[in-house]
């Protein structure tokens, strides 16, 4: 019997994927991506954060278009948290505008791209502006077929979980009602599965509040670069990190 076949590369990432031992066939379907370090990134340099959060777009597009290519079917990525307004005010509202900006410039690329955008947060919270220029990315790329890529914007995972709660007691549920699948559906994004890799960078090993409930049986991989820092090399690099891993959900293999 023949081992079964692995896919073809069919573009250079998934060349170069290969190259470095990558198995198309079995890569995560949903990547996250705590983007952190920006503001180290930045101070080292001697400069401002803001400019760091500048770089961090900057990687963030690449990024982007790697996963799309190399064929992840969906990436989530922390771009702000729901605690990230304990932040000076003009670092706030430095970020809001440049997340404006970005979901506005960026919108042609990620539809030409086939990227279909989503955002996950108490998005009724942020700048109107931002508001706007959401709605219009999510709106335009609905029925694009590439990537889903997720941006969580005053994100918090137990946030989350509350506004779940919440609805499922306006839903008027009785106790017997209140199971997983029951607070599943009511989740931001209920229709994006777990992601199965979440890559933190900057070396912090913690979650922050990204993802409590759908990271259950995640694989983490921290990697020790700043934001900025990272890079298609380092994406697949997680992949192969993830590609090492045996998943037991609790089992036994
Ligand atoms: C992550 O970088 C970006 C956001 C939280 C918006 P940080 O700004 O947290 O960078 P550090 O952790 O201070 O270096
Ligand atoms: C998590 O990073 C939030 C984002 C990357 C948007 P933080 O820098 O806010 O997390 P802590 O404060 O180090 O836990
Ligand atoms: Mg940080």
């Amino acid at each position: 019997m023949s081992e079964p076949a692995e896919q073809t590369p069919t573009n250079e990432i998934q060349e170069q994927a290969v190259r470095l031992g990558l198995d198309l066939s079995r890569l995560p379907q949903h990547v996250g991506i705590i983007m952190d370090g920006n503001g180290r990134w930045a101070t080292q340099r001697g400069l401002p954060r803001l400019i760091g959060h500048r770089e961090g777009y900057k990687t963030l597009r690449t990024v982007l278009l790697a996963a799309n290519d190399l064929g992840i079917r969906y990436l989530t990525v922390y771009a702000f948290s729901a605690e990230n307004w304990r932040r000076p005010q003009d670092e706030v509202r430095g970020l809001m505008d440049l997340i404006t900006q970005a979901a506005t410039d960026e919108l042609r690329i990620m539809h030409q791209n086939n990227v279909r955008v989503l955002v996950a947060g108490r998005i009724h919270e942020v700048p109107e502006k931002l508001q706007r220029a959401l709605k219009k990315g999510v709106e335009t790329t609905r029925n694009n077929t590439g990537i889903t890529f997720t941006l969580a914007i005053n994100y918090g995972g137990r946030a989350e979980i509350v506004d779940a709660v919440k609805q499922l007691v306006r839903d008027g549920a009785s106790p017997e009602e209140v199971d997983e699948d029951a607070i599943g559906k009511r989740l931001y994004l209920p229709e994006v599965p777990d992601p199965d890799l979440l890559i933190r960078t900057a070396g912090e090993m913690r979650l922050s509040n990204f993802l409590l409930w759908q990271s259950a049986y995640s694989e983490l991989v921290v990697m020790p670069m700043p934001w900025p820092e990272f890079s298609t090399e380092a994406l697949l690099e997680a992949c192969l990190n993830f590609q090492r891993r045996v998943r037991k959900f609790g089992g036994v293999v």
